[in-house]
């Protein structure tokens, strides 16, 4: 249960107050004066303070009120504060509110608004002692991760790419084949170098054979080898990749072009390590890590009897999915600061374009957009116009207080709580609201709580 920390003088009131606390499930302690307050406050697990303004019978100027309030403040700067005031007083309140204080109510107060205040203030603490639980929790398990792996330059910042970049690191070790999903551009190169990097074999041979760039014809000699002769224009006999990656790693990169015929052997030799050269009888016999990688919706082309159902299975022991960059928010400012080499800044408009941006091009797209943004900006600044995208109505996110014509959109709420790295309190700031109007305006717009 949350606790209440209760400062009047007048005992009345402090057990109205107690009693009112109780019939709603929160806990409350009493201090009839500043000092007692103070040390109750070092005794106990306070929660939340509700505090007079006025201590010595004779005097209504609110000072005792107000340096009981700074004292608070000093000691516990996240604690939140409740001054109960007489209206003679109002203006000293609202002094201290400007410094912090959480709310104040005049006596005799309102016993609903009361609680709602206290209860909304002690949902608030709640939530941001749990953000802060998982932003340390995050920063602990990813500094265990760039201690104990090669992370091959990976920039991220999104949970969601974080679970791919652990996975792949958890899976590197075991000798197990390894499929990346993932669309056009979305770093799976990258993953497949973590995992080899990571795995048994990372001092052998990285040998990478894209199957999309290869005619369909030369697939099976380039990953396989042939025998001079084996087909028109071989005079030569050839090594296959899968010679050259002996004792280390393959990296099957759009694996949904390999044809049929490939497809089987390429089974094979997952099941037993032997194959022939294209042209030969002889089996040869190689111990590789195979990786491989997919845009392609390979469930799919199974049903359409393209892709071996068999050698899907095989290949997808572990599947690492990444999502397109549009699905991981957080990424795409770090990356964008990463290619833009710490030479040239974004500003707060450009910034909310690459955040309203749909990215069907991933993280190759937003490589592209800084290289060439970086080129059409002569100063350190890059604003919204270098980018080329299209501006997609971003108001500025640091949105103006007055009116509710001018409350800040989806795509500036969600900008602004990238930048924060979902840390409300400081989104809320820069939006120019405070915190309980930013949580409101989440959860209209349907926006996850951090
Ligand atoms: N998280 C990341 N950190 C740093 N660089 C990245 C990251 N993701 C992607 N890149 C860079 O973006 C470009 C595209 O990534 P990559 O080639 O790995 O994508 P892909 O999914 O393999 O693309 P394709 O489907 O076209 O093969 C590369 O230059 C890569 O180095
Ligand atoms: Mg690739």
């Amino acid at each position: 249960m949350p606790t209440v920390l209760i400062i009047d003088d007048n005992a009345a009131v402090a057990i109205a107050l107690d009693v009112l606390f109780s019939l709603h499930e929160i806990d409350a302690v009493r201090a009839a004066s500043p000092e007692e307050g103070l040390q109750l406050l070092e005794r106990h697990a306070i929660d939340l303070v509700v505090q007079d303004m006025n201590f010595t019978a004779d005097t209504t100027s609110g000072e005792e009120g107000g340096a009981l309030f700074h004292a608070i403040r000093a000691r516990y700067p996240d604690l939140p504060v409740i001054l109960l005031t007489a209206w003679t007083q109002l203006d000293a309140a609202v002094d201290l509110i400007k410094s912090g204080a959480a709310d104040y109510l005049a006596k005799p107060w309102d016993d609903r608004r009361l609680i709602a205040s206290v209860q909304n203030l002690l949902e608030l603490g709640q939530a941001n002692r749990a953000l802060r639980q998982r932003v340390v929790a995050e920063q602990r398990q990813r500094h265990a991760l760039e201690h104990d792996f090669d992370l091959r330059g990976m920039v991220w910042q999104d949970p969601a790419t974080e679970r791919v970049v652990h996975l792949a690191c958890q899976v590197a070790r075991a000798d197990v084949p390894v499929l990346i999903s993932g669309p056009n551009g979305s770093g799976k190169e990258r993953i497949a170098a973590i995992v080899q990097a990571n795995s048994q074999v990372a001092g052998g041979p990285f040998v990478v054979l894209n199957c999309g760039a290869v005619p369909v014809e030369l697939i099976e000699a380039e990953l396989f080898g042939a025998e001079a002769g084996a087909y028109t224009g071989i005079t030569r006999a050839r090594d296959g990749k899968f010679d050259a990656a002996d004792g280390g790693t393959l990296f099957l990169d759009e694996i949904g072009n390999l044809p049929l015929a490939g497809q089987m052997k390429l089974l094979r030799v997952l099941e037993t390590g032997r194959f022939e050269r294209l042209g030969s009888n002889r089996e040869r016999q190689v111990k590789v890590r195979v990786i491989s990688a997919s845009n392609a919706d390979l469930p799919a082309m199974i049903k359409a009897g393209t892709f071996r159902e068999d050698l899907f299975y095989r290949l997808n022991v572990i599947e690492l999915r990444l999502p397109p960059l549009a699905q991981r928010l957080l990424d795409i400012l770090v990356l964008a600061r990463y290619f833009l080499g710490g030479e040239k800044t974004l500003d707060a408009q450009a910034q909310a374009t690459l955040l309203a941006h749909g990215w069907p091009g991933n993280v190759r797209e937003l490589k592209n957009v800084m290289q060439r943004a970086s080129l059409l900006t002569p100063g350190p600044v890059i604003g919204a116009q270098e980018t080329g995208l299209p501006l997609a109505g971003v108001a500025s996110p640091r949105a103006p207080q007055d009116g509710a014509a001018t409350e800040p959109d989806r795509d500036s709420v969600t900008a602004a709580l990238a930048r924060a790295h979902g840390v409300v309190a400081q989104a809320a700031q820069e939006l120019g609201l405070s915190r309980q109007a930013l949580y409101r305006r989440m959860e209209r717009l349907g926006i996850a709580r951090g």
